[in-house]
């Protein structure tokens, strides 16, 4: 009995032994016409007839082990080789196909244009946060309340806070914060109660610039429109102001410029005007400056706000701001 023991071990060790790769020789030591197992059988009638029943059993079950062991271990190895087949018949030296690769959304690419210019210009960035209280989204910015003005911007409320509903929320929030002489980009994300549209989506992006200090006034404001709307759409730019009213400006502006398109010449983006409206524009009213804590008879400034995505839109030549919010990526990679 202690020799089926002895030779069960002995083949265990063989089988780390030996590995895969030797899986025949193995077979020939333990399974062959002069191998160990034919051997024990040869030695049956040579035992006393007692014993032969258990020691013929016990050897069968060891055989039928070592078989199966051996069986397992050559079709580990015939997966091995026919794996490395494999490899031979590929050319390892392709080039692997690339995953597709995203690119910069065209809103925040136009959006670092137009920061990289005010940058040039010398220009801060100031941020601010998109769920606002009614103080500086509105009466600081000379909204009393119940004022009909505020019927401008239809509000989204959260409680008794509002998402702002422009980036002028932030320009006392910027005076309190920095002071004066202030020359700050007051950029992010604002909202408005509004139906989806070609022309028209419940959140976009705007900016504020606010230029603060002595003796500012319209010409600044005039070069400084000029300067950045010409470095943007990469052609002398001229802009006109037509007197219109918002309650943080005194006198406040509507700013068109000259159609990028045709020139002023007419055409269906400009709608036959030959000027396109961008963006409001005015001087500082006192109001708000006092509420920045900035004295209006020694001070002055000038604001304006523009509209990310009509800039983007003019710029990229799109019609349609849902294109924008609508994650298409074959809109989105044409660009
Ligand atoms: N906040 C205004 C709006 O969203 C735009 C605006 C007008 C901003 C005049 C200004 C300004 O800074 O001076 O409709």
């Amino acid at each position: 009995m202690n020799e089926l023991e002895e030779v069960a071990r002995q083949f265990e060790a063989d089988l780390l032994e030996f590995g895969a790769a030797r899986a025949e020789e193995l077979r020939i030591k333990y399974l062959s016409k002069k191998g160990i197992i034919s051997k024990l059988i040869e030695k049956i009638p040579t035992l006393p007839p007692d014993q032969r029943r258990d020691f013929g059993k016990r050897l069968n079950e060891l055989k039928s082990r070592i078989e199966a062991s051996i069986k397992q271990l050559a079709e580990a190895q015939s997966d091995r080789v026919s794996f490395e087949v494999k490899l031979l018949d590929n050319d390892l030296t392709l080039e692997g196909k690339r995953p597709p690769v995203g690119n910069k959304h065209v809103l925040f690419k136009a959006r670092d244009e137009l920061f990289e210019i005010f940058k040039h210009m010398g220009f801060s960035f100031f941020d601010g946060p998109e769920l606002e209280t009614d103080f500086y989204n509105f009466e600081a910015l000379n909204f009393p309340p119940y004022h009909p003005a505020r019927d401008m911007q239809d509000t989204l409320m959260v409680g008794d806070m509002v998402l702002r509903t422009h980036s002028s929320a932030m320009q006392v929030r910027a005076l309190q914060a920095l002071g004066v002489p202030l020359k700050a980009i007051l950029p992010g994300r604002v909202y408005r109660r509004e139906e989806v549209s070609a022309r028209k989506y419940p959140v976009f992006y705007q900016f504020d610039a606010l230029v603060v200090g002595e003796g500012i006034g319209v010409g600044h404001l005039k070069w400084t429109l000029e300067t950045f709307l010409s470095a943007f759409f990469k052609k002398k730019v001229e802009v006109r102001f037509r007197p219109s009213y918002f309650p943080f400006v005194e006198p406040g502006n509507e700013v068109d410029v000259r159609c990028v398109f045709c020139g002023g010449k007419g055409c269906n983006v400009c709608g036959g005007t030959g000027w396109l409206e961008i963006l409001g524009a005015g001087l500082v009213h006192p109001k708000v400056l006092e509420y920045g804590g900035v004295d209006p008879k020694r001070f002055s400034g000038f604001a304006f706000g523009v509209g990310v995505d009509r800039m983007t839109m003019l710029k990229y030549g799109i019609n349609d701001i849902r294109l924008l919010y609508e994650g298409d990526v074959r809109f989105l990679s044409s660009l």
